[in-house]
């Protein structure tokens, strides 16, 4: 029997290298558990410490008060009977981790404030397969057919929704490319003798689940697409939008981080360009160059701050996005 290869697929917009200025970035494989260290050995008799998910508070001690509250009924339910919270040094203890528990957790110990960004890896499915593929190029997703005799249906799904098929009674091949707002127009194509599914000029909205159905018989794959743009320090880097020029009634932003701080928008409905580069203690002042026909973004005169994911918004007709993850090497 082969032996499976497992790979993991890691469900985080992750920075290496960037620990210092991002947050301690921890990676747990999903169902496993994972603790995030408060440091500290043990509390003071005043001190207040709060555990938050993005914005909801999730575990408090309050040493002043003499309580210990776990709020695991919040964000649906998806911490119930998952949080322990260290008494002594208000570490906090996620068992049975799923990828919903991806996110930037703050910890607050009185006024301090101590990031945590959480990737969880999730272990392929048995079988499922992990593709990765640059943004622009075409990828195959292709598995040996299983011996079934009669195979009378081959499908594709995208997250559920059915993107194409093979009828062969019909001797037919269906490929909804209009589904899930276009985006795969014209970039699918099915082998009629094989049942891979190639899809070409991948963009990022092409990641996620795929399955392969062969009469009831299922396959998963995994697919990563990237943009990957690296500058060396002091250069400059543009982050390239795909509009070849804006229409009248769109509305484009640049955002950046888990955040999803904006930096910079274009509103041709009010005509307005606003670049906001005050934020995040200035690290952009008088660095982002932003083109009013295209949405493009150039960040000059870079430093290892403006490292980090970015994300191009543009809302008008649908919404679409595109995203970068920018490294900034040094010397
Ligand atoms: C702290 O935790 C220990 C063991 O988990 C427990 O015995 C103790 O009662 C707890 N103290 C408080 C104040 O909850
Ligand atoms: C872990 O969580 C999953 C649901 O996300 C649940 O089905 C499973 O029983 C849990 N396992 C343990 C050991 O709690
Ligand atoms: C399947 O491919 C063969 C050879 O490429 C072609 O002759 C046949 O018409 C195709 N069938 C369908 C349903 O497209
Ligand atoms: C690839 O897709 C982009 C839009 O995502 C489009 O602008 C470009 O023309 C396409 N390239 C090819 C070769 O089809
Ligand atoms: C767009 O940019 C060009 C050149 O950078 C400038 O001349 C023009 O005034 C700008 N248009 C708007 C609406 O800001
Ligand atoms: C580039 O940024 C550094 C600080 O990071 C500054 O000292 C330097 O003057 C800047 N260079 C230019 C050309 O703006």
């Amino acid at each position: 029997m082969k032996k499976m290869f497992l790979k993991l697929v890691l469900l985080c917009l992750c920075l290496w290298r960037l620990d210092g200025v991002f947050g301690e970035l921890v990676i747990v494989k999903d169902g496993d558990s994972v603790t995030l260290n408060s440091d500290l050995t043990e509390m003071k008799d005043d001190d207040v410490i709060q555990w938050k998910f993005k914005n909801t508070l999730i575990a408090e001690i309050n040493k002043r008060a003499d309580r210990i509250t776990v709020y695991d009924d919040v964000l649906d339910g998806r911490f119930r009977d998952r949080l322990k919270l260290d008494n002594q040094t208000g570490s906090l203890t996620i068992t049975n981790t799923t990828t919903e528990h991806v996110a930037v957790y703050y910890l607050q110990i009185n006024s301090e404030i101590k990031r945590f960004r959480l990737g969880v890896q999730r272990e392929l499915l048995d079988g499922e397969r992990a593709v990765s593929v640059k943004e622009g190029d075409s990828v195959t997703l292709n598995y040996d057919l299983p011996e079934i005799k009669n195979v009378f249906v081959i499908q594709w799904m995208f997250k559920n929704t059915l993107i194409a098929q093979i009828i062969k009674l019909l001797d037919r091949i269906i490929v909804d490319d209009d589904v899930l707002d276009g985006r795969f127009r014209d970039r699918l194509k099915l082998d009629n003798q094989t049942g891979s599914l190639t899809i070409t000029n991948t963009t990022t909205e092409h990641e996620g689940d795929y399955t392969r159905l062969i009469n009831s018989m299922s396959t998963d794959f995994y697919l990563h697409v990237f943009v990957e743009m690296s500058v060396m320090e002091g250069d400059s880097v543009s982050l390239n939008s795909p509009l070849t020029e804006m229409k009248d009634d769109d509305v484009i932003q640049w955002r950046i981080g888990d955040e999803n701080t904006v930096i910079a928008e274009i509103n041709k409905r009010s005509d307005r360009i606003t670049v906001y580069d005050d934020v995040l203690d200035g690290r952009f002042r008088d660095r982002l160059k932003l083109d009013n026909q295209t949405g493009s973004l150039t960040i000059t005169n870079t430093t290892t701050e403006h490292a980090g994911d970015y994300k191009l918004l543009k809302f008008s007709e649908r919404f679409s996005s595109k995203s970068f993850r920018v490294s900034v090497y040094g010397e």
